[in-house]
């Protein structure tokens, strides 16, 4: 090979593997055990020549990383992600080195974690569950586990980007629930989605769905019974969560994070779900990634799981596939696909807008 590629990390399915090594690259996949890696690991990997990375949202690609690729004469790195929080694009820029990211490929999948999530804790299973295991049922009660219909209520999404959207398209279609929505963007197709269902709902004698664009968070989190958040991580969302928003939601909501840790103050939401036994969270993702902060895991109203929304064999070999287009791409110089639908690659050169 002519061209030396580093994965940080060895990533499902072989297709994106045989796409390096039939286009002239000399593929090393880091097979270190540790499972998050240092900004001095992967220095070290990046060595004295190398023409691109493909690298995790657990690791910090800052100034350092950016210097060290630069200086081996990379001139591309791909986030194995949608969400590039981890990512100093400014820096990466300053050193020539495209970015890219790996969007479109999770949107169904990640979605389809949050729709889990927000059943889950409507309707109490992972606590039903554990209480089966442990031998307690001893016979069927009018009152045992008694949770959320969701039918009928409505559900928030802060954050209608594509994940946001088809998170809204799952409960609105699947539950019957109204929606509302608060996102910079105007999202017509997720509007006349609803509005079509709805039709079609009243001409079958059913009660219509509704939707309603909001005019800011605090209306989608005093409004909706089922909340889900869909931002992107950055300044203007850091923290979006925190104790004054959640007391001015309703005490028996549901609030599900796929999307980064920090959008949530995690200290305020342990106390805020210790006062509201019948406040219920589903989380994905976590301030501290991997910990939790003190007393979440103990809580019974709350589900959480490993940061696992892009979870499926399917988007993950996509992911890893995508990942492995943007830095080849880059390195081979071919045209960049700018479908704002599907990908946007090289988030640092001629990116569209969002769509
Ligand atoms: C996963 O968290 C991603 O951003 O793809
Ligand atoms: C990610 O695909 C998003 O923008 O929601």
């Amino acid at each position: 090979g002519k061209y030396r590629v580093v994965s940080t990390k060895s990533m499902p399915g072989t297709r994106w593997i045989n796409l390096l090594i039939e286009q002239d690259c000399r593929l090393e996949i880091c097979t270190e055990k540790k499972t998050i890696l240092s900004v001095e690991d992967i220095i070290a990997l990046i060595g004295d020549k190398c023409d691109g990375v493909i690298g995790q949202l657990t690791e910090d690609w800052g100034e350092t990383l950016f210097a060290a690729l630069s200086k081996a004469g990379g001139k591309a790195f791909s986030n194995m992600a949608v969400g590039y929080n981890n990512v100093d694009v400014n820096a990466a820029n300053k050193y020539g080195v495209a970015v890219g990211n790996t969007p479109g490929v999770l949107t169904e999948t990640t979605a389809e974690l949050a729709a889990s999530l927000s059943l889950a804790a409507a309707r109490r299973i992972v606590e039903a569950d554990e209480f089966m295991r442990a031998g307690l049922y001893d016979g069927w009660l009018p009152h045992l586990f008694v949770g959320n219909l969701l039918k009928g209520q409505t559900v928030g999404v802060i954050g209608a980007g594509r994940i946001g959207s088809a998170y809204a398209r799952m409960m609105v279609e699947g539950f019957k629930m109204n929606l509302i929505y608060f996102d910079l963007y105007q999202s017509t197709r997720l509007e006349k989605f609803v509005t079509a269902y709805g039709q079609f709902l009243k001409a079958n004698g059913e009660q219509p769905v509704t939707w309603k664009r909001a005019s800011s968070m605090s209306e989608v989190l005093q409004e909706a019974d089922v909340i889900s958040l869909h931002p992107v991580l950055d300044k203007t969302t850091y923290h979006l969560i925190n104790k004054e928003s959640l007391a001015t939601m309703k005490k028996e909501a549901i609030l599900i994070n796929c999307s980064r840790g920090p959008v949530v103050d995690e200290v305020a939401l342990v106390e805020h779900l210790k006062q509201n036994p019948m406040f219920r969270v589903g989380l994905d993702v976590f301030e501290d990634e991997p910990y939790m902060k003190p007393g979440l895991g103990e809580m019974k109203n709350a589900i959480v799981v490993p940061h696992i929304a892009s979870a499926s064999k399917w988007t993950r070999e996509g992911m890893a596939t995508l990942a492995a287009l943007n830095v080849l791409g880059k390195i081979k110089g071919y045209p960049v696909w700018h479908d704002p639908n599907r990908v946007e690659p090289f988030l640092n050169e001629n990116a569209p807008p969002p769509a």
